[in-house]
């Protein structure tokens, strides 16, 4: 494909795409394909001589597009929302081009400086205490991870390095493995799968905390973890509150947490992924408070703020946590601008790093504040919506406080019945969900998914589940 080519291609490729995604909705959100489907469909190797564009073109409908699950159908309602818009789309193709790899700031300073600029507004629109900005001086400042499982881990991976140096201050002579055989971490049994497994690739003992009856860790129960641990000759590093769970979108209370925290000197790291985008809106940001007593925060703009993925925003107040935590030097990574601005290899895990501040700073810019606090609060209203048309049908309940745009419902009785209703619903194939289980409680997950969503869309999905309960 030369210039010329591409031009032309390229253009048909974003007809396809607005197509695709303006008349999603006609689809069957979730494939009907059995396991293996692909491999029948196109050769067992790469082809010697290449071939034409149309060739190509043409498998996108005979090959990928039966195997897809349409993320952006309004009727797909599973596990939470993935975000796309057109603005980070078309950055998306400008961050491909551009193609740099921005390591350091020398490896192409403007993919470093766009990113220091646009966390800082992020930072700001959510109202993040100063210090956790680059423009407040100190040693703050925000980075894009790939994942909120990406940031969990980079946060217990430096608190453990924090809590081996200051032991090693005292113990010069213990190993660090010995070291490490004594820390325990904390989260609540609530949270994400990837905060157990961040204790796992950092071979950290991570405890899942009792919650109370709203699915919220609380402090009593993180203090008497504590206490039990520091009996017991443990010592605590790291606890991880969430705010906004995946099961049920429950908050910890972030501020008993961190109060307890800041008094033992552990790092609390809030893990908002999905919720954190609705802080924003002046009327979430309450369930935000707390979080001036955690070291990192971190949530998913690439879930609910309308950039694709990947795009996770993570704050550090003391960035040198992560840099000297992280810090190999070889000398073809060294420039003599070294020290002036971040050097984001230091801040993750891999080296290489996208262009990815492009897509961010693009939706800020074309959404603006307004627009983008328009979309979550008509995704909030959707979902309140759906709760009035379940709580008007005594046959089922509501499970959970419905706080964003999540109602996590089931049919009253037991959790077989509810099994069965799932089951049916994804195999009718007009609607797709998920479901959970809470305190042994089995039940379904309605999320409001798809910015195309609509009102029409949540009766829709209603009355299919209502026929197909009927039914059973
Ligand atoms: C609370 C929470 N944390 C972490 C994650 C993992 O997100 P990621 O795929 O960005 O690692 C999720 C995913 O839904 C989540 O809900």
């Amino acid at each position: 494909m030369d210039a010329e080519e591409f031009r032309k291609r390229g253009k048909e490729m974003i007809d396809y795409v607005a197509d695709y995604l303006e008349n999603v909705r006609d689809r069957r959100v979730f494939p009907e394909v059995s396991p293996g489907y692909l491999r029948e469909l196109i050769p067992d190797h790469a082809p010697e001589e290449g071939e034409k564009w149309e060739n190509v073109f043409k498998d996108i409908e005979r090959v990928i597009m039966p195997g897809v699950t349409h993320w952006h159908s309004p009727q797909f309602h599973a596990y939470y929302p993935t975000a796309n818009s057109y603005p980070a789309i078309v950055a998306d193709i400008l961050s491909d081009s551009i193609g740099c790899i921005g390591f350091t700031w020398a490896s192409s300073p403007a993919c470093t400086e766009l990113e220091v600029v646009v966390l800082d507004w992020l930072g700001k629109l959510l109202n993040l205490p100063e210090e956790f900005l680059h423009g407040s001086g100190g040693r703050g400042g925000g980075v894009i991870q790939s994942t909120a499982s990406e940031a969990t881990l980079v946060a217990l991976l430096s608190a453990r390095a924090r809590e081996i140096f200051r032991y090693k201050q005292k113990n010069p002579d213990v190993e660090d493995g010995v070291i490490m055989s004594k820390f325990v971490a904390y989260s609540s049994d609530q949270a994400h799968s990837s905060v157990e497994r961040a204790g796992l690739i950092a071979c950290i003992k991570m405890r899942a905390l009792p919650t109370d009856d709203n699915s919220a860790l609380r402090g009593h129960a993180l203090k008497e973890a504590i206490d039990r641990d520091r009996a017991q000759g443990f010592i605590p590093i790291f606890v991880c509150a969430t705010l906004g769970t995946t099961p049920s979108c429950a908050f910890d209370n972030t501020m008993e947490l961190g109060k307890i925290c800041e008094e033992e000197g552990i790092w609390m790291h809030v893990d908002a992924a999905y919720a954190g985008s609705a802080f924003i809106c002046p009327e979430f940001r309450p369930l935000l408070d707390g979080v001036e007593y955690a070291e990192s925060f971190n949530f998913n703009p690439h879930k609910w703020l309308n950039v694709n993925f990947d795009c996770s925003s993570m704050w550090v107040k003391d960035s040198t946590l992560l840099t000297e935590a992280f810090n190999v030097d070889p000398l073809y990574l060294k420039h003599e601008n070294q020290g002036q601005m971040p050097d984001y290899r230091h801040w993750h895990i891999p080296l290489g790093r996208r262009f990815r501040s492009l897509k961010l700073w693009f939706v800020l810019r074309m959404f603006g504040l307004k627009g983008l606090q328009e979309g979550i609060r008509k995704d909030v209203q959707l979902a309140h919506q759906f709760e009035d048309l379940v709580r008007s049908d005594e046959r089922f309940e509501v499970v959970q406080k419905v706080v964003m745009g999540l109602v996590c419902f089931r049919l009253k009785g037991t959790n077989e019945v509810n099994e069965k209703l799932l089951k049916d619903i994804n195999a009718d194939g007009r609607i797709h969900m998920v479901p959970s289980i809470v305190k042994e409680v089995y039940f379904l997950r309605f999320a409001i998914c798809a910015s195309r969503t609509t009102s029409d869309d949540v009766r829709f999905a209603w009355n299919v589940i209502k026929e197909l309960a009927s039914k059973m």
